[in-house]
């Protein structure tokens, strides 16, 4: 399942050699995770902040994909991998649980907006919920 993801993130022209030095294929898979949730938002942020023309379509396929996603975070991080590179906290392993509750939130709140978006009027509040779902882990599991 693992190699499935880790392939198609690679297909999906996701750059792999941004963490060069990173040995772990865990560890690696699991950064090519989160390049991926970064590169959809990226989509969103764009038509946000008016460098790209407003793309209902778009919007609502990156909401999919940050769905799809986010529901293998837990799969992905289901090992205690570490790697001098990495960012992730032991409190990951040590609740494994909470980290999984955090990953549905974001599968969810994703999800539930995916296909609802109709004008631009919709991309701030969206930046925002997906934003805090993103950044609601990463201030308990994530070293920044
Ligand atoms: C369930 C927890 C969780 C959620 C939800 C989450 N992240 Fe992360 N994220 C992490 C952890 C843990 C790391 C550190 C991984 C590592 O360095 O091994 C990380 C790392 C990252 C990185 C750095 C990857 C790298 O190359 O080192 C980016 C970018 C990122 N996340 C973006 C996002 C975005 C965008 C979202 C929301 C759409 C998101 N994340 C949602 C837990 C999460």
């Amino acid at each position: 399942m693992k190699k499935i993801i880790a392939l198609l993130l690679v297909a999906t022209g996701t750059a792999a050699f941004a963490h060069s030095g990173v040995k772990d294929p865990d560890v690696m898979n699991r950064m090519m995770g989160m390049s991926e949730l970064a590169k959809q938002m990226k989509v969103i942020g764009s038509m946000h902040m008016g460098q790209e023309a407003f793309d209902a379509e778009a919007v609502n396929a990156a909401l999919a994909s940050i769905a799809e996603e986010a529901s293998y975070i837990p799969s992905l991080f289901e090992v205690e991998a570490l790697d001098p590179k990495s960012e992730a906290l032991p409190s990951i392993w040590e609740d494994f649980e909470g980290f999984t509750a955090k990953a549905n939130t974001l599968r969810e709140t994703a999800s539930s907006l995916a296909g609802t978006v109709a004008n631009a009027d919709d991309l701030r509040p969206i930046m925002h919920q997906i934003g805090q779902a993103c950044s609601a882990c990463h201030a308990d599991y994530r070293a920044e």
